[in-house]
């Protein structure tokens, strides 16, 4: 058995390589692995801060230890270091504009949100799944960032789902449509009339999803990803920066300026001085594709079905959106 190693031949590949060579692509490696979205907020008692951050993590059960790290170039991390302790919210799957907030910087974020004081003073947001209070236990340099270790003095769980954070975007849990099929409802393979019928809903979520990854096909053929057909049609109404692209997408600085940056290397936009994108002529012809392939896959996707029975599907989905 050979002990050299070899790199991964496995078809798929989209990007391999040292990440020192090319930071972006290591970004969006780590991209691959979802995370769910917190706000980490610590108070000396008059100045109250608090950000958004996905690198928070379990460490330890006995003693309870939770993880995060903070850049070094934050305006926040002598804060927190200082404090010595701080305060976890984790996010509901319908606090995505908290998250939002909390991911740039603004002045008085608190005075947006419903927050109530904890046990060492640092706000928790209400709304949020869960609390973590927490001292801090150690700190350790980590490259550009600083990992805080925290022991957990109180903890909540509160009712609601997770926001989740993935390849750049927000996204919500769901149950995998296999499991879905097989616990909630019978299988929606099976064509025995005597057999029972999937549940609806399952219907629906299963059709959602099916259809998404069919189209991803067509965004590959136009060599563009989510991300990237969201930032042509946003650029196509108004020109704007990178951070004003973020917000309005709801999708990470990161990817953003890393999709801007790939855009302006194939030539599809154009920055002014003052960091403000543009679409080019050629990137107006790829949201022309996109819009395109868009009605093409409707079409064919739809190719067949009987009109009537298309209009009693919007029908109902109409019904369903509106009552
Ligand atoms: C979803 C999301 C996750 C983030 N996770 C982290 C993180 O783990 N660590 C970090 O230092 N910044 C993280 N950020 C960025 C900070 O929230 C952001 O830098 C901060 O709020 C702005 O202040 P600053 O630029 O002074 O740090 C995240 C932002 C978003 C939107």
């Amino acid at each position: 058995m050979s002990t050299t190693y070899s790199p991964p031949t496995a078809t798929g590949i989209i990007e391999q390589g040292d990440p020192a060579d090319d930071p972006r692509a290591f970004r969006r490696a780590l991209g691959q692995f979802a995370t769910g979205v917190t706000v980490i907020s610590t108070s000396d008692g008059t100045h109250h801060v608090g950000m958004a951050v996905n690198s928070f993590a379990a460490v330890s059960l006995d003693p309870p230890l939770v993880s995060w790290s903070i850049r070094n170039e934050s305006r926040n991390r002598d804060t927190f270091v200082r404090n010595g302790h701080f305060a976890v919210s984790v996010l509901a799957d319908d606090q995505v504009d908290i998250s939002a907030l909390f991911g740039r910087p603004h002045e008085n974020q608190f005075e947006h949100v419903a927050w109530t004081a904890g046990i060492h003073g640092d706000r928790l947001l209400d709304q949020a799944i869960a609390h973590f209070e927490c001292t801090l236990e150690a700190t350790h340099e980590g490259g550009d960032h600083v990992i805080l270790i925290g022991r957990v003095k109180r903890c909540t769980r509160l009712d609601g789902a997770p926001l989740l954070f993935s390849q750049g975007q927000y996204g919500i849990a769901e149950a995998h449509p296999q499991v879905e099929l097989t616990s909630a409802a019978p299988s929606v393979k099976s064509s025995d009339a005597g057999e029972e019928s999937p549940l609806f809903t399952s219907l629906l979520k299963a059709t959602e999803q099916h259809m998404s990854s069919l189209f991803d096909e067509y965004r590959k053929r136009l060599d563009i990803n989510v991300v990237g057909s969201r930032v042509v049609n946003l650029l196509d109404t108004a020109p704007a920066s990178a951070g004003e692209l973020s917000e309005r997408a709801l999708l990470g600085e990161a990817a953003v300026e890393d999709t801007l940056s790939e855009f302006k290397t194939r030539g599809w936009v154009s920055e002014s001085a003052d960091k403000v994108f543009k679409l080019t002529d050629a990137g107006r012809s790829v949201r022309a594709n996109l819009l395109r392939s868009a009605q093409e896959f409707t079409s064919s996707r739809l190719n067949g079905i009987d009109p009537s029975d298309l209009d009693a599907a919007r029908r109902v989905l109409i019904r369903l959106l509106t009552s």
